[in-house]
């Protein structure tokens, strides 16, 4: 049954908002595990404005499902992910002016530098996921580079405002999903998904787990954490 891994990002981005203590991403967490989500997904940015070390530190002692540190292939992020060990590490592109990650990793471009920390992390026994866009190229590569996961871009689909182009996401999201199969890769997806939108991806027999957290923590601040991950896991159709 497809899993959800719930991103807290967001509620360090309210705390960070005033530099205070509150609303804390490690409780958020406890709460996300308690309502049944698989796991619990933290990115740690070069420019630390939401998550922090410390939360990092913290998710590794007392998350108990399964933790996904999302990063930049930096050598300081390499050095962190080998120390905290999480069970997966998700490489994405990083820039510091955009507001979230926007693109897929560039691996067509740059597999044998990918290739290289993809190795590194999995010696470290981390199982490593690439973020991409949906695209042939990119799976491949993803392939070659030696990714145990991708995690699909699901950006162009959740912004399709048309049935039409909508549609038109979703069969490349499904189309990758089985390219990504055939090429022995394992697939995540994420990025854009809410209450609407996401069964059609769900519903992805390929697509192992999704990776979401804005549209959870929004309806969070006015229905609870809790009810925010039973629903989402509701509209994901696994019967929670
Ligand atoms: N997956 C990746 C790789 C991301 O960078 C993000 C945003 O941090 C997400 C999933 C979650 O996206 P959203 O907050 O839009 O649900």
């Amino acid at each position: 049954m497809i899993r959800l891994c719930v991103n807290v990002d967001h509620i360090a981005t309210i705390r960070q908002a005033r530099r205070a203590q509150e609303p804390d991403p490690v409780q958020a967490a406890m709460l996300v595990e308690l309502a049944g989500a698989s796991g619990i997904t933290v990115h740690l940015r070069e420019d630390r404005r939401h998550a922090q070390d410390r939360d990092v530190e913290l998710l590794r002692r007392l998350v108990k499902t399964k933790l996904n540190l999302e990063m930049a292939a930096t050598e300081e992020m390499i050095g962190i992910a080998l120390a905290v060990k999480p069970e997966m590490a998700t490489l994405v592109p990083e820039r510091r002016e955009e507001l979230t990650t926007e693109g897929g990793l560039d691996v067509h471009g740059h597999v044998d530098e990918m290739g290289r920390i993809v190795r590194r992390l999995r010696e470290g026994g981390i199982a490593v996921s690439l973020f991409i866009d949906p695209e042939h190229d990119q799976l491949a590569a993803a392939a070659r580079a030696g990714a145990d996961f991708v995690e699909l871009h699901t950006g162009s689909y959740g912004e399709a405002r048309e049935q039409k182009a909508q549609q038109a996401e979703l069969a490349r999201l499904i189309q990758s999903a089985t390219t990504g199969r055939t090429l022995g890769l394992r697939i995540n997806a994420g990025h854009g998904l809410d209450y609407r939108n996401v069964g059609p991806v769900a519903a992805i027999p390929e697509v192992e787990e999704l990776s979401i957290g804005h549209s959870i923590v929004a309806r969070a601040v006015l229905v609870g954490l809790e009810q925010a991950v039973r629903e989402m896991l509701a509209a994901m159709g696994t019967g929670h």
